[in-house]
C-alpha cells in the first residue's frame, strides 16, 4: 500500500489532464457505497482485477476487503467465479491472492480476544449452574468471534472413562454425541492431553465430520485440578486455517477460565445417566 501511494504521487506529479481525470474518476467511483454498497464494490473490483490478472490491483482490493471485514468464505466465492470466468490461466494469480489474503488475516487478530476473555470471566463470576455457564460461554464465543462457526464442549464421562460426551454447544446439531478417546480430532486431543489445531480437516484421515462446510478445527483439552482431562473446548470453522497462534492462546486461556465448570458438568454426568 505504501509503495502504491508513493508511485501514485510520482504519477500525479507528472500526469497530464487525462490521467488526472482518470485518477479522480477512480476515487469518485469508490467514494461511497452507492446502491450496491462498499463491500460489493470492492468484491466486483477484486473479481475484475483477478480475471484481468493484475496482481497489484488484486492485492489492493484484497486489502480493502480486509479493512471492510469481508468474511473469507464470501471472498472465496467471488474468487471462484473470477477464476472460472478468467480461465485456468488465472489460477497462478488466484494462488498468490489467497496467499496474500491469508497473510493479511493472520496479521490482525480476528477479534478483541481480551474483551471476550473479560466477558467469559463475567459469565463465570455470575456463578450459574455449570451447564448454563458453558452454554452462555459457547454462545458468546460463537457470536463475538468471526469464523467460530461451531463452539462446544465435550465432557469426560465419569461413568464410562475414556469417552467424551457432547455438552453445551452453539451451532448446528452434531451426530457425534459420544466420542472415544483416540477417535477423531476430539478423541486424539483428549488422549494426548494437548491442544490440536487442524488447518485442513479434509487431510485428516481420523476426522469425524460434523458438517460438510467445516474446513478447520481447534480442540483444547480442559483439565481437573488433579490434572486429568475433564473435557474439552471444540471450535469448528468454515474457513481453512482459521486458527492463528493468537486464537490458540485465547482458546487455552478461555479453557482455563472455564475448567471448573467443565469439571463440574462432567461430574454431574454421574447423576444424569450420561449423554
Ligand atoms: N470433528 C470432531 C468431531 C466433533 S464435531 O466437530 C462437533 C472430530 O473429528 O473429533
Amino acid at each position: 500500500m505504501k509503495e502504491r501511494d508513493l508511485l501514485n504521487g510520482i504519477v500525479l506529479e507528472n500526469a497530464d489532464h487525462v490521467l488526472k481525470r482518470l485518477y479522480s474518476l477512480d476515487t469518485a467511483a469508490f467514494r461511497d457505497g452507492g446502491r450496491i454498497g462498499a463491500e460489493t464494490k470492492e468484491l466486483v473490483a477484486l473479481a475484475v482485477s483477478l480475471a484481468l490478472r493484475c496482481d497489484d490491483c488484486v492485492s489492493y482490493h484484497l486489502a480493502r476487503c480486509a479493512d471492510l471485514g469481508v468474511p473469507t468464505p464470501k471472498l472465496a466465492e467471488v474468487m471462484g467465479i473470477a477464476t472460472l470466468i478468467g480461465g485456468t490461466i488465472t489460477i497462478p494469480h488466484a494462488r498468490r491472492a489467497f496467499a496474500a489474503w491469508r497473510e493479511m488475516r493472520q496479521k490482525e487478530p480476528r477479534a478483541d480476544f481480551d474483551l471476550v476473555l473479560e466477558n467469559l470471566r463475567g459469565i463465570a463470576r455470575e456463578g450459574a449452574d455449570p451447564g448454563s455457564v458453558l452454554a452462555a460461554a459457547a454462545v458468546l464465543m460463537r457470536n463475538s468471534i468471526p469464523g467460530y462457526d461451531w463452539v462446544g464442549f465435550y465432557l469426560s464421562d465419569p461413568v464410562t472413562p475414556g469417552t467424551l460426551v457432547l455438552g453445551p454447544f452453539s451451532g448446528e446439531p452434531t451426530e457425534h454425541v459420544r466420542i472415544g478417546f483416540g477417535r477423531g480430532i476430539c478423541g486424539r486431543a483428549a488422549e494426548l492431553g494437548r491442544t490440536l489445531v487442524v488447518d485442513d480437516v479434509s487431510r485428516e484421515s481420523e476426522y469425524l465430520a460434523c458438517s460438510p462446510e467445516v474446513r478447520s478445527e481447534a480442540v483444547v483439552p480442559v483439565f481437573t485440578v488433579e490434572g486429568a482431562v475433564a473435557g474439552e473446548l471444540d471450535i469448528d470453522s468454515h474457513e481453512q486455517a482459521a486458527f492463528t497462534p493468537a486464537d490458540r492462546e485465547f482458546l487455552e486461556k478461555a479453557a482455563a477460565v472455564l475448567s471448573p465448570f467443565v469439571a463440574a458438568a462432567a461430574e454431574a454426568l454421574k447423576g444424569g445417566g450420561g449423554g
